[in-house]
């Protein structure tokens, strides 16, 4: 490599055209997937205090947005359910009739290009709030696996093409894996929240899904925040039980993870900018701190540089229009 006065970086910075020409990093609104928090009705609309533009939706409503996102190029949509019912072992999560199964036959009738992604997990469905049955105060782990399989296979016979188990239980994606197999559903792919970490970043979402523990916390079953070394053994053990890509979450502080996760597996990695990092974009951006538009893309950017193939987020329909 020459050095000033011979080498000049900022000789490619000069024009518009140039700084295209070398861009070295390219986000594209195919690669967003957009969450949403469906929950059983007509017309029903409901905004989330901490997210703004963020909404809870009855099916129909719900297809309004996804064909508003699918319009503006992104990829897919991944949904979250927020049942009628709660109960101790979540029943509802695996009920054909449900509000998520409903919204996947909906989706794949009427937008069939749109990729279909369904985060299985318990803690939406059940009273105490926790993403598996509880014995004695505990996240109960092997019980939990048969509940996570009976919803994930719900969720495939509607016609997910993805499924999402965000749960974090020892050996889930290999029990979803069989599951689904057994039952003639091969072709549905696992994309597993590998490294999700036990963050405060996920508050808004949790009044979003009402999926907030009633007792204690997540740290017994979510990653510690100050663990790398263990987001690859997380990430080896779902690739080996079957997981066709990983996700991280969240996203903007755990850069280093995605970047790690991305290089030394090779395999699609998704990232999720979780709704404590959309809700504090927002809450700035209202105060006029920051420029909401510049930051949203910087912030997604950012994510992609580190390496995610994948963006789970809450601007994916705002931000693939100015792509
Ligand atoms: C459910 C789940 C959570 C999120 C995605 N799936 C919440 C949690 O684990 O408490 C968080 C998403 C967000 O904050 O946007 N297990
Ligand atoms: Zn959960």
């Amino acid at each position: 490599m020459s050095s000033f006065p011979q080498y000049r970086p900022r000789r490619l910075r000069r024009t518009a055209a140039l700084r295209n020409l070398v861009r070295e990093t390219h986000l594209s609104a195919a690669q967003l997937v957009l969450p949403v928090f469906v929950r059983d009705g007509k017309k029903l609309r409901r905004a989330v205090g901490s997210m703004p533009g963020v909404n809870q939706t009855s099916v129909d409503e719900m297809l309004r947005d996804a064909e508003a996102a699918a319009k503006a190029g992104v990829g897919g949509i991944i949904l979250f359910g927020v049942p009628e019912k709660k109960d101790a072992t979540g029943t509802a999560a695996w009920d054909d009739k449900g509000a998520v199964q409903t919204a996947v036959r909906a989706l794949k009738k009427e937008i069939p290009d749109l990729v279909v992604i369904t985060d299985v997990c318990m803690c939406e469905y059940t009273d105490h709030g926790h993403c598996g049955i509880l014995k004695d105060g505990d996240v109960d782990n092997d019980p939990t696996l048969e509940l996570l399989s009976r919803a994930a296979l719900s969720h495939a016979r509607a016609g997910a093409d993805i499924v999402a188990p965000s749960d974090m239980m020892d050996g889930r994606v290999q029990a979803i894996r069989s599951a689904l197999d057994d039952k003639g559903h091969s072709g549905v792919s696992i994309l597993s929240y590998a490294a999700k970490y036990a963050s405060a970043y996920y508050g808004p979402f949790r009044e979003a899904a009402e999926s907030a523990p009633q007792s204690s916390d997540r740290r017994g079953y979510q990653m510690d925040p100050g663990n790398a070394q263990e987001a690859m053994r997380e990430v080896v053990c779902d690739i080996q039980e079957g997981a066709d890509a990983v996700m991280v979450k969240p996203a903007g502080p755990y850069l280093d993870i995605i970047s790690r996760v991305k290089a030394e597996t090779g395999y699609p990695v998704a990232a999720y900018q979780v709704s404590g990092e959309y809700a504090m974009i927002c809450a700035a951006a209202d105060r006029g701190w920051i420029e909401k538009d510049r930051v949203m893309m910087e912030s997604l950017l950012g994510i992609r540089r580190a390496g995610a193939d994948v963006i789970v987020t809450y601007f994916a329909t705002e931000a693939a229009r100015q792509l």
